[in-house]
């Protein structure tokens, strides 16, 4: 069955000295307080190696926040897939809303980046979600079921059944406006059909959907209630330990 799992998303944010310093503090408080799911970090690329060496994986699993499109060669400040991996880490979010939108990432360089990542054995962290104006306009399942066909609809089930997939409304991204959870559930629900009527029920049902949006100690527990919402990618609340063990007590 799938796992449920709380994600925090760092994005561009602390020195490496802090975010050793933030990663010792959530792996400490997971070894005081065992978590009822899995826990991972994405973190920037160069404090990678750093963490890795102060925390406990079984623990608290590490992730980058995204890959290049290319194995390797002249892609003056790129990080490939392989890099990623020979630093320890496991994990990579991939069409993270805020790359789609400021860095021009397409469904066609995605499938690139998915391949690269499963290719070295990184669980890539694919996230899908409608802008404000595509849920006002109601075509929200549309858009999403879309992404979803367009990045990762020729792997194959066994590639498929690696991924973890994260529902990230644009508009509730760092604006502290949740999704509620009766509208995460809806979409998360319309996503799992989607992947039942392509690969059939079993992988759907294996399949992890993590809400990402605004979640918060103080939502998180009604999110992760409903049934097809396996957990969390958190961005603002990963920055505290105190918030994002809050968020991950919710399990
Ligand atoms: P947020 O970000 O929790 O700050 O809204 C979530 C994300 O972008 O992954």
């Amino acid at each position: 069955m799938r796992k449920n799992i709380v994600a925090g998303n760092w994005k561009m944010n602390t020195t490496v000295a802090e975010g050793v310093a933030l990663a010792k503090e959530v792996n400490d408080a997971l070894a005081q307080n065992k978590a009822n799911c899995d826990v991972v970090i994405c973190v920037p690329f160069t404090h990678l190696a750093s963490v890795a060496a102060v925390i406990d994986q079984n623990l608290l699993g590490l992730g980058a926040e995204n890959c290049a499109d290319h194995t390797s060669g002249a892609y003056t400040g790129e990080v490939s897939a392989s890099m990623v991996a020979s630093t320890g880490a496991k994990y990579v979010i991939l069409g993270h809303s805020e790359r789609r939108q400021y860095y021009g990432e397409t469904s066609a360089t995605l499938r690139e980046k998915i391949a690269l990542a499963l290719a070295n054995n990184l669980t890539p962290i694919f996230c899908i979600g409608e802008v404000l104006a595509e849920r006002e306009n109601g075509t929200y399942n549309d858009v999403v079921k879309a992404q979803i066909e367009e990045a990762l609809f020729d792997l194959s089930a066994e590639d498929f059944s690696k991924l973890v997939l994260a529902y990230e409304p644009v508009w509730a991204i760092g604006t502290g406006k949740t999704a509620t959870a009766d509208q995460a559930e809806d979409m998360h629900a319309h996503i799992r059909a989607t992947i039942a009527a392509k690969y059939g029920q079993e992988v759907a049902d294996n399949t992890s959907i993590l809400y990402g949006g605004s979640c918060k100690p103080s939502n998180a527990a009604e999110l992760f209630a409903k049934p097809d919402v396996d957990g969390g990618l958190i961005g603002g609340a990963s920055l505290k330990c105190a918030d994002f063990m809050g968020i991950v007590s919710a399990f």
